[in-house]
């Protein structure tokens, strides 16, 4: 599958988060499977998006959150809702940025080159769906601009599949 590396030099995160979604939008096109998008979507982001070592996904499943697809070092299989980053995510149904997670009571560690995390709910008809979940090794990495990008393409995402 083809993705243009040319993403890396975009100049502005607008710019980034605009031609990821124009390209996911074709890369998502012909599928409505939630498992095959969402190992795309992760695999989109952890290779395009820099400065990242994760990238992927949490399903809401019987009460608690579920490893799902994903790009970077294994991780945590189970969340409970409520529970360190991608938890409260899930049960405020927000966006949640974290500068640094050494800093957020509760944070699960997954990977210890971890530093800051961005974690986007993904809701489809006010269902919760489950989280997409973004680590970096740099602090303070994600600002309100990677928020809104990411929000754009969950959208996408939500709009391709079959759930
Ligand atoms: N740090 C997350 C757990 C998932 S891993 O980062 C992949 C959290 O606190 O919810």
């Amino acid at each position: 599958m083809f993705i243009s590396q040319a993403l890396n030099e975009a100049a502005t995160k607008a710019e980034l988060y605009s031609n990821l979604r124009a390209q996911l939008r074709s890369l998502l096109a012909e599928e409505r499977d939630l498992i095959a998008n969402a190992a795309n979507l992760s695999a989109l982001l952890y290779h395009l998006i820099p400065d990242l070592n994760w990238a992927g996904f949490y399903f809401y499943k019987n009460d608690e959150l579920v490893l799902g697809p994903f790009q970077g070092q294994p991780a945590c299989v189970r969340i409970a809702i409520g529970k360190g980053v991608c938890g409260t995510a899930a049960e405020q149904r927000q966006t949640i940025i974290v500068d640094n997670v050494h800093d957020f009571p509760g944070h699960i560690a997954c990977d210890s080159a971890s530093n800051s995390e961005i974690v986007v709910p993904i809701l489809k008809d006010e269902q919760l769906i489950g989280v997409l979940d973004i680590d970096s090794p740099s602090v303070g990495r994600f600002d309100e601009e990677d928020a809104k990008g990411l929000n754009g393409l969950i959208e996408t995402f939500v709009g391709s599949i079959n759930v």
